[in-house]
């Protein structure tokens, strides 16, 4: 009997190496698009496959989806990203099998905000994606808890620095937004849905910074950078402009409160509830301490 073929991309990353693991869990065996077969995780066990191909390539995809059935569709934050999307559907669609994919998206997608790149990224390549013809599903999850891994310096001395203004933000965390991809994956049901992907609750800055503080037993203020002055700083720490305008972007979203929308879509998808930023900042007090 021909065997049933994952193929998941992005597969190093945050989140798309919690889904590997997620499938091999469940006992799935798993191909796993990298750039580099000669450099993959340690924990990959025979039933991982890794192979080669580059998103920019569309030859070397055509090799790697070969026979998918179902694909998990991430792309890297890139300033050609929504190329990248669409150079994996349409290798999808050359392979003649109509594989099933569960595009990796960001929450957003179907509010359509203007001036939001990244987001705009992902628009692009769900309307792709929907022009295909393929059978879709879509993860929009929310910003991520582990990004506040990132601020572990600043808030080591004390403070939370981001340009996020007033706004909450119901973030999630990158291993629930894994999950509930593994159950898509591998559970009938989900063609045509958009799952909106989020933490239990919409935290502001200041509400996240307290909380950071808690686990790291010292006060942790938070500062809202002005836009302007976030963007010269990330670009003088070596960031490419594409990215760094790109985050000045998004978090002007969250400022103006457009990002705090409490989705039950974890839940819904993974049959538990989706984890508190508080928990998350009490398993991961070492770093913050
Ligand atoms: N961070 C957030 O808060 C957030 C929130 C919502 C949505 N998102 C979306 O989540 C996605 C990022 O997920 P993540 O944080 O898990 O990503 P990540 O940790 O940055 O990992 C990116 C993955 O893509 C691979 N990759 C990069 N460029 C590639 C290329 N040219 N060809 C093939 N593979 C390539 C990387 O492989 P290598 O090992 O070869 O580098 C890695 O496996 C983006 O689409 C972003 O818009 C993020």
């Amino acid at each position: 009997m021909e065997s049933f073929v994952i193929v998941v991309t992005g597969a190093t990353g945050t989140v798309g190496s919690k889904v590997v693991a997620g499938l091999r869990e469940r006992g799935e065996s798993v191909r796993a698009l990298v750039r580099d077969t000669a450099d993959v995780p340690a924990e990959w066990d025979e039933g991982v496959e890794p192979v080669a191909a580059d998103f920019a390539d569309p030859a070397s995809l055509d090799a790697a989806l070969a026979g998918a059935d179902v694909i998990y569709l991430l792309v890297a934050v890139h300033s050609e990203m929504a190329a990248h999307e669409r150079n994996v559907i349409d290798a999808a669609v050359r392979t003649g099998r109509r594989p099933r994919i569960v595009m990796h998206g960001a929450a957003g997608l179907e509010y359509r905000p203007e001036g939001v790149r990244f987001v705009g990224a992902h628009v692009a390549g769900y309307d792709h994606l929907l022009a295909s013809g393929l059978p879709w599903t879509v993860v929009a999850p929310n910003g991520f808890y582990q990004n506040f891994l990132g601020q572990a310096e600043s808030v080591k001395a004390g403070r939370l620095a981001v340009p996020g203004g007033e706004g909450a933000v119901s973030y999630v965390d990158a291993r629930d937004v894994a999950d509930a991809a593994v159950q898509a994956l591998t559970t009938e049901g989900h063609d045509g849905r958009i799952y909106t992907l989020t933490g239990p609750a919409a935290l502001t800055h200041a509400e996240i910074a307290a909380e950071l503080g808690t686990v790291a037993g010292r006060a942790v203020e938070y500062l809202a950078v002005e836009p302007e002055a976030a963007l010269t700083e990330m670009l003088k720490a070596g960031w490419d402009a594409w990215r760094a305008e790109g985050m000045v972007e998004l978090y002007g979203l969250y400022a103006a409160g457009h990002a705090a929308t409490v989705s039950a879509d974890v839940e819904k998808l993974t049959g538990r509830p989706a984890r508190s930023f508080a928990d998350f900042a009490t398993e991961h007090s070492a770093v913050f301490e």
